[in-house]
């Protein structure tokens, strides 16, 4: 069972986005995280993340937003909710925590 394109779409066209915004797609097909790509990432004024689960997302829509792919190890969870906290957790490390 695959996540249907226009749910995906339609909550991704809902997000207010920055110009700069990183939309990533943690996908076990995606080039591995590492501490390089974590430091790179907190500088990003926005991160949106699409998660997958069951068989992952259906393709068209992932052809559509072109996110980056990104994997947390070569191994295959049910869901993409631990990935993006993995990267949740690692990226928000080093935002600047001085409030303005
Ligand atoms: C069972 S997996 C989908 C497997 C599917 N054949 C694929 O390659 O996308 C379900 C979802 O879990 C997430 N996921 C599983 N393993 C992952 C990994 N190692 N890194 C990042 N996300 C992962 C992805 O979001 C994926 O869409």
């Amino acid at each position: 069972m695959l996540i249907k394109p226009d749910v995906v779409y339609k909550a991704y066209n809902s997000i207010e986005k920055s110009n700069d915004a990183k939309v990533i797609y943690l996908t076990p097909q995606g080039k591995t995280l590492n501490q390089k790509k974590v430091e790179e990432l907190a500088k990003a004024k926005q991160i949106i993340l699409l998660c997958g689960h069951y068989e992952g997302i259906d393709q068209r829509v992932i052809d559509k937003i072109n996110p980056e792919e990104i994997s947390i190890g070569d191994y295959v969870l049910t869901g993409g909710e631990i990935p993006a906290m993995v990267l949740i957790d690692s990226v928000s490390r080093y935002v600047d925590r001085s409030f303005k």
